[in-house]
C-alpha cells in the first residue's frame, strides 16, 4: 500500500488572505499534493517547493534572506524567485509556482519548470577547456556549476577513485549506520556526466601538472592539455606510524570502499577499538553502535571533542557517547596494534576484532608543491581562489584561503565549503572574479546529537552558553579578543543560520 504524504497548511491554490502572510515571512501549504513554500517581500510573493533538494530539510523553517530562503538543517540556499539552488550543499532546484494576488487574497496557481541547467548570462571568459583534478565534493560542484553557468567547452575530472563523486559526510554516519541505502552515496546517477558532457575518468591518477606546458600528465604517461586548471584533490587520513599499521584489520575512513569494506568487517565482529575522537572517530563509533558493536574509543584529550568546542560541549558529547555505550579511554594514545587488539600507552591492552583510525587529515599537496605552486599547510589561493600560477585554481580541503573574519588565511575540512568554494572557482574560471567570503560551516550527527558550527574559531578566549547544553538545546558562542568568531547550536536550527547570516554581516563590514 502507498503512502500517503501529509501535507501541513492550507490548499494555497484556494487562495489564502495576504494579510496571513507577514512582510518578510513565510507560509507552509500545499498545492496539487505538493508543499509549497509561500513567501513574502513586500507586495511580491513567491512560491516554492518546500522541501530542500539536499536531504529534505523543511524550508519553513528556515530564514528568508533577501530573495533567498536558507534550509535550516545544512544551510544550502534557493532562489525564491527562480527556485534555483544557489548554495551548496543543495544541488538541484526546488519546484517553483506561479502566484497571483486578487482582492486581498494569494492564489498559487501553475507550476513553472525547475531552472537547471539553465545559464543565467553568457560566461565572460571561456576557456579552451577545463581540467579538474579531484572527482570529490569540490570538484563536482565546479563541473556542474560551469555548466550551469554556460560553459561549453570541454570538462575533464579526473579521479583516482573508482567510485563517482558520492556524499562523503554520509559514509561515516547513516550509510555506515546501516540506514542509507547505497543508492543514496553517489551525488548524481551515472548517466549525469554522459548528459552534460563532463568527462569522468575514474581511477585516473593524476602523476604532475606541467603549468609551463598548461598539461597535466597521468600516470600511464599520457598528457592532456587544459585552458584552466582546478585542483581539488582533497585531504587523505593520517597514517598512525605505530608498529602494526599494516596489519589487516586497522582501517581508515575515507572514501566509499573504505566504508564498505568497515560495514563487511562490522558484520562479522563484536567488538571495535576506534583511535581518535574527532568528528570521524565519533560518527564511526556511533554507527557502529547503531549496528550494536561493543565500541571502544581512544584519544589523547582530556574529553572529546575539547580543543574544538571546549569543556562544556566536550562534556555532552562524551556524556551521549557513554548513554549509548560507547567506553572512553582517554588520556593516552596506542602504542602497538597486533591481531587481537591494541596496546595503549598506559599499558592498557584492548581487545578488538578490528580498529578504525580518525586522528586528522592532510592536505593532498604533492602534485600542486612539484608544479611550482606556493603551498603553505595547504595550496596557497587568493580571494579567488587562484593559485599563483594564473589560470590555475584550488577548492576544497586542500586550498589555504584569506578570510576576512579572522583576517587569517585559512583552511578548514568542511562538506558546504569544499563544494562551494568548488562552485565559486567554476565562477572565476569564466571570469566572474568572485570573491570567496563563505563563512565556514559544517554539521555532525553522533546518536542523537546534531551539531551545527558555523564560523571558525581555532582558539578563543571566552565562551558563552546560552540554554541548557545537557538538554541538547543551547547556542555556544566563541569569542577571541572580543570578536565573535564561530557559534555552535544544538537543537536550534534557526539560531545556527542567525549566526551565520551575523557573520556575514560583519565580513560585509569589513572583517
Ligand atoms: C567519513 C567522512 C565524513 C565527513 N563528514 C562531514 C560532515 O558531516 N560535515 C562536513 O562539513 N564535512 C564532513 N567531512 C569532510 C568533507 O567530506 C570534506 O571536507 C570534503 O569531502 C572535501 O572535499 P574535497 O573536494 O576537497 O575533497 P574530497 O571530497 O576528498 O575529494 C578529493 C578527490 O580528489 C581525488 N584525488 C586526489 N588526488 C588525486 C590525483 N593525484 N589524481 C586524481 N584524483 C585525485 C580523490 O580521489 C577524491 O576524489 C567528512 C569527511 C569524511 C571522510
Ligand atoms: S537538508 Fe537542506 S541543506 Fe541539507
Amino acid at each position: 500500500m502507498s503512502e500517503e504524504k501529509k501535507l501541513d497548511g492550507p490548499d494555497l491554490s484556494q487562495g489564502v488572505p495576504l494579510a496571513n502572510i507577514a512582510d518578510g515571512g513565510m507560509l507552509l501549504g500545499h498545492v496539487a499534493g505538493e508543499a509549497v513554500l509561500l513567501a513574502r517581500r513586500g507586495q511580491e510573493l513567491f512560491a516554492i517547493g518546500a522541501e530542500c533538494t539536499h536531504y529534505h530539510g523543511p524550508l519553513a523553517e528556515g530564514v528568508l534572506v533577501d530573495e533567498t530562503v536558507r534550509c535550516p538543517w545544512h544551510h544550502a540556499c534557493f532562489s525564491l524567485r527562480t527556485g534555483e539552488a544557489v548554495r551548496a550543499p543543495a544541488l538541484n532546484p526546488v519546484p517553483s509556482w506561479r502566484v497571483e494576488h486578487r482582492d486581498g487574497i494569494v492564489y498559487v496557481g501553475e507550476k513553472v519548470e525547475p531552472a537547471a541547467g539553465e545559464p543565467r548570462r553568457p560566461p565572460q571568459r571561456a576557456p579552451e577547456s577545463v581540467v579538474i583534478i579531484g572527482g570529490g565534493a569540490a570538484g563536482e560542484a565546479a563541473a556542474e556549476m560551469l555548466r550551469r553557468e554556460g560553459y561549453s567547452g570541454p570538462i575533464t575530472m579526473f579521479s583516482d577513485d573508482d567510485a563517482p563523486p558520492c556524499d562523503r559526510p554520509n559514509l561515516s554516519k547513516d550509510y555506515l549506520a546501516g540506514n542509507a541505502p547505497e543508492e543514496w552515496i553517489p551525488l548524481r546517477p551515472p548517466d549525469f556526466y554522459r548528459e552534460q558532457s563532463i568527462e569522468l575518468r575514474l581511477g585516473t591518477s593524476v602523476a604532475a601538472i606541467r603549468a609551463d606546458a598548461r598539461e597535466v600528465e597521468l600516470i600511464n604517461g599520457s598528457r592532456q592539455r587544459y585552458g584552466a586548471l582546478l585542483i581539488a584533490t582533497g585531504a587523505e587520513p593520517i597514517r598512525l606510524a605505530i608498529s602494526g599499521n599494516d596489519l589487516p584489520d586497522i582501517h581508515y575512513l575515507r572514501s566509499l570502499a573504505d566504508s564498505r569494506t568497515i560495514i563487511a568487517k562490522a558484520a562479522a565482529s563484536r567488538r571495535a577499538v576506534v583511535i581518535g575522537a574527532s568528528f570521524i572517530g565519533l560518527e564511526v563509533a556511533s554507527s557502529l553502535r547503531a549496528r550494536g558493536l561493543e565500541v571502544h574509543v581512544v584519544a589523547p584529550e582530556a574529553r572529546p571533542m575539547e580543543r574544538a568546542l571546549g569543556t562544556e560541549v566536550g562534556d555532552l558529547v562524551q556524556r551521549v557517547h557513554q548513554e549509548h555505550g560507547v567506553v572512553f579511554h582517554l588520556g593516552t594514545t596506542p602504542t602497538a596494534f597486533d591481531r587481537s587488539g591494541v596496546v595503549l600507552a598506559s599499558a592498557e591492552r584492548l581487545e578488538a576484532d578490528f580498529v578504525v583510525v580518525g586522528v586528522g587529515v592532510q592536505p593532498r599537496t604533492g602534485l600542486a608543491e612539484h608544479a611550482g605552486i606556493a603551498v603553505d599547510r595547504g595550496i596557497t589561493v587568493n580571494e579567488h581562489l587562484e593559485t599563483n600560477i594564473p589560470g590555475i585554481y584550488a577548492a576544497g580541503d586542500i586550498a589555504r584561503w584569506p578570510d576576512r573574519l579572522t583576517g587569517e588565511a585559512i583552511r578548514v575540512e568542511h562538506w558546504v565549503v569544499a563544494e562551494r568554494q568548488g562552485q565559486t572557482a567554476a565562477r572565476n574560471i569564466l571570469g566572474a572574479r568572485e570573491r570567496f567570503d563563505t563563512v565556514p560551516f559544517f554539521w555532525t550527527q553522533q546518536h542523537d546529537l546534531l551539531l551545527n558550527y558555523v564560523g571558525y574559531a581555532p582558539q578563543w578566549d571566552r565562551i558563552d552558553i546560552d540554554g541548557r547544553i545537557e538538554a541538547k538545546d543551547c547556542t555556544v558562542t566563541y569569542r577571541h579578543g572580543g570578536r565573535k568568531l564561530a557559534v555552535v547550536t544544538i537543537g536550534r536550527d534557526r539560531e545556527s543560520l542567525a549566526a551565520e547570516i551575523e557573520l556575514e554581516k560583519t565580513i560585509a563590514a569589513g572583517g
